[in-house]
């Protein structure tokens, strides 16, 4: 990949319609701090501390009781969460500060332990992640064999993601990101090694990727493109993902029904496709193919992100 010129990571940079301060953003990520499911004053200092980065993504908060895996990690899909997230985004946005939520279905790395009652561990197909998952009241246990989501469960899924990222922004969040990265419930759906479905949503890559693509478009249409960004990772092996001859052809086909639909960003964890060639290449087609902000992690420090 051509390297440009030095950018200064302190000058203000404009993301879409909204000016950051900086071009440092601060990762995603899980803290398992929010007792209840609901955002808290750890979790206001916490994200107040960290204001002058010029855009924060919040720890990855689920949109509805099935994408809640994890034991403590914060919720959007009540009218507690949207209050205790409303002093979060009031303390960091008072610091000076802007902040996306990630919206984070966990998918099949679940566990019912961990889950609001009447929730179920759902996925594209009935395949199991390897490994195992903390609980609170089970310690480690096997991640379980998921429930393959109906086509009707598929759609009502997407309605979750929209109304979880309406509640963002009622919520005084500046935008959401979509997290389609690490093996969660969006690259369940792209990886054909997970999604083994027969219907409109399995099979060819324009299948694999109609529920990311759909779910973002829904987003779009509800709180606005400029407003909403999508983490990938492809070639990263997290959470069970398995390799496959399609990466390329899946996310290029991907990036650019991203840029058509025109949400703001796109993020890209590169760190394993920068290990070869043609994930270099990705790299590249995914920056020619989508014409707004690309964000990069993984292993960036200062001279790198230069
Ligand atoms: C403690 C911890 C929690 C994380 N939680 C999330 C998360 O909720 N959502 C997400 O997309 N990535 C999550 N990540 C991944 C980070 O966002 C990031 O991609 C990773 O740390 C690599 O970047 P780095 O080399 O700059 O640390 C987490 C990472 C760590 C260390």
């Amino acid at each position: 990949m051509e390297l440009q010129s030095k950018v200064n990571m302190f000058e203000p940079y404009r993301m879409g319609s909204i000016e950051l301060s900086n071009r440092i953003i601060m990762a995603p990520m899980t803290r398992s701090r929010a007792i209840g499911n609901v955002a808290n004053d750890m979790i206001a200092e916490y994200y107040t501390q960290r204001a002058s980065a010029g855009l924060i993504i919040s720890e990855g908060i689920a949109p509805s009781p099935n994408g809640l895996g994890y034991a403590r990690i914060p919720g959007l899909f009540n009218e507690a969460q949207v209050a205790s997230w409303k002093k979060v985004t009031d303390a960091v946005h008072n610091a000076g500060g802007k902040i996306f939520a990630q919206i984070m279905h966990t998918g099949r790395v679940s566990h019912i332990a961990n889950m609001p009652a009447g929730a179920k561990v759902v996925a594209p197909s009935a395949v199991a992640a390897t490994g195992d998952i903390w609980t609170d009241t089970e310690a480690m246990q096997p991640m379980p064999v998921p429930s393959a989501m109906t086509t009707e469960e598929v759609a009502s899924t997407i309605l979750e993601y929209v109304q979880s990222a309406q509640n963002a922004i009622d919520a005084g969040f500046d935008g959401i990101e979509l997290h389609g990265a690490n093996g969660y419930l969006l690259e369940q759906f792209l990886n054909p090694g997970v999604n083994q479905r027969t219907d409109n949503y399995g099979g060819s890559i324009e299948n694999r990727a109609r529920f990311v693509i759909e779910v973002a478009k829904a987003v779009a249409d509800k709180i606005g493109k400029e407003k909403v960004g999508l983490r990938i990772s492809p070639y990263n092996p997290y959470n069970s993902m398995p390799a496959y001859d399609e990466v390329f052809a899946t996310y290029d086909y991907l990036s650019k029904e991203l840029n058509k639909i025109g949400i703001v960003y796109l993020h890209m964890i590169d760190y394993a496709a920068r290990a070869t060639e043609e994930g270099l290449a990705l790299i590249q087609t995914i920056r020619n193919n989508f014409t707004n902000t690309l964000i990069l992690n993984g292993g960036y420090n200062k001279e790198r992100a230069e």
